[in-house]
């Protein structure tokens, strides 16, 4: 046992071919991280399994946003523990936000577990596997930059893109995952991002337009761009003439075969009309814009050390409403932070009423290790936070419902996605506000653009028939 600092050597070919399996928890960038492992691995002679019976690799990339996603991690680690002791040559390993903010009591409280890497260290996978096969107990951690973030010439579709739509014929990837700027230097009161992924670190842009236009000729038609805080976005190799978010945007955007752009998240610090003028400028861009406002009340918002007050949040609001008609507005919400009162959540009630957003992600706060917001006194109780967030729900049920339903009858461009999981026949798209809905139709459309006419909706999805295709 014991960490090493990232410079151990990475072999590119193993000896023997294994099967493995990686479960995804978290965010997007966990997804896209993932999806570079696996193309990785893959590279390196191993196979990929759906079926973690067979494996003889198990890999989970694990979240600790809050300690209901650790909980949930640590539950499906116990559950291999028969597993490993059935098979105890099963190789099993820990990559991402956890072990990056527990590596110090994972082995001792997991003895199952043979490798952990944070998620700065990916590229050192296929060697820890490698070196697991005796049985023993690796781990490493280093701050640079991970290995989709490094490497101009690593080449690989596999790298960000992820397939919710690969088609059963043919296996097209419509939609894809960038990374264009990891960590954050923000360090929100509440938050570990800071801690499990590091200090931003921007790609180059050359970088990021060549792998966009690599996904757009494997058949991606939707890339989402991803970062902690996009905004913050900023080229560094050439830092006179250091390129924004927004310019970046715009030139993704010019390249010729991207149907449809989204990116995500922006931090309402940072925003600004330049970029929404960008959005307004390309047709390809989602009319989309989810902005965490995460509290009402300028008082909680100062002690999560948002850098930002309600008024100012409004006055992007408005801004952005005015720029880009027809606009999608999407948030998240933080209940029962430390010292929240009665009257601080009624703040928070009042600009979800007034705003209108098209949807939410709200949650009960939840203490995260060496974060500032832990060692803050008046903790709410879990009772009152339900409350809230049941109050929150209430109020957002009524106005997502009521948001859908203007759409009714309405006709939208649909980029369509991915066959219907749960509703055979039907296809999931996207409308250009980048609401999601369903659509009868035949698999073979998927990465169309069609003509979509709203028929019927619900709280969380639109409903709609083909009119005619236009791409
Ligand atoms: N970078 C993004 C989101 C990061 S995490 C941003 O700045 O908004 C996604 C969301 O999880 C956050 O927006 C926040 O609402 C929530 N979150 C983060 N830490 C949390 C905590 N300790 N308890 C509850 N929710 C949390
Ligand atoms: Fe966390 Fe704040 Fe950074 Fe978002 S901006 S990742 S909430 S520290
Ligand atoms: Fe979770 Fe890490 Fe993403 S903590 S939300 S997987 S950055």
């Amino acid at each position: 046992m014991g960490e090493e600092k990232g410079g151990i050597a990475t072999r590119t070919t193993l000896a023997i071919t294994m099967k493995f399996f990686i479960r995804t928890f978290g965010c997007q960038m966990n997804q896209a991280d993932s999806a570079c492992l696996s193309g990785r691995l893959i590279e390196a002679g191993h196979q990929n399994t759906e079926d973690p019976e067979e494996a003889q690799v198990i890999i989970f990339n694990t979240c600790s946003v809050r300690q209901h996603a650790e909980e949930r991690l640590f539950q499906n680690l116990n559950a291999l523990r028969p597993l490993k002791k059935k098979r105890p040559e099963l190789i099993i390993g820990l990559i991402g936000c956890i072990p990056a903010l527990r590596r110090e009591t994972l082995f001792r409280s997991f003895p199952h577990l043979n490798f952990l890497a944070g998620p700065e260290n990916l590229d050192t996978v296929p060697d820890l596997i490698s070196r697991s096969k005796n049985g023993a107990q690796i781990a490493v951690f280093d701050s640079k930059l991970p290995p989709h973030l490094t490497s101009p010439t690593r080449g690989k579709e596999s790298c960000g893109v992820v397939s919710p739509a690969r088609g059963e014929e043919g296996g097209v990837n419509v939609s894809a995952f960038l990374p264009i700027i990891t960590g954050c230097d923000n360090f929100c009161s509440y938050c570990v991002v800071p801690f499990t992924r590091g200090r931003e670190k921007s790609r180059p842009t050359g970088e990021i337009l060549e792998e966009a236009e690599r996904m757009v000729a494997n058949g991606v038609k939707e890339i989402i761009l991803l970062g902690q805080n996009v905004n913050s976005y900023q080229e560094t190799a050439n830092k006179n003439k250091g390129i924004g978010f927004p310019e970046l945007l715009s030139r993704i955007a010019g390249l010729s075969g991207i149907l449809r752009l989204g990116f995500m998240t922006s931090h309402p610090k940072d925003v600004s009309p330049k970029l929404f003028k960008v959005i307004a400028a390309h047709s390809n861009i989602y009319r989309h814009l989810h902005l965490p406002l995460q509290s009402g009340s300028d008082s909680i918002l100062k002690a999560m050390h948002r850098g930002y007050t309600a008024a100012h949040y409004r006055q992007r609001i408005k801004e952005v409403r005015e720029i880009i008609p027809g606009l999608a507005l999407t948030s998240d919400i933080i209940v029962g932070f430390p010292g929240e009162t009665e009257d601080d959540f009624k703040k928070t009630l009042s600009v979800i009423a007034e705003t209108k957003f098209d949807d939410l992600f709200a949650f009960k706060y939840s203490d995260r290790p060496k974060t500032k917001a832990e060692e803050l006194g008046g903790k709410i109780p879990e009772k009152t936070k339900e409350d809230r967030l049941a109050r929150l729900w209430k109020l957002q049920d009524g106005i997502s419902l009521k948001k859908n339903l203007e759409t009714k009858g309405k006709t939208f461009e649909v980029l369509l996605l991915t066959e219907s999981r749960k509703r055979p026949g039907f296809l999931l798209g996207k409308a250009e506000n980048e609401k999601k809905i369903l659509v009868p139709g035949n698999a073979k459309l998927v990465g169309s653009l069609i003509q979509v006419q709203v028929t019927s909706v619900d709280r969380r999805l639109l409903y709609g028939v083909a009119l005619e295709q236009t791409a």
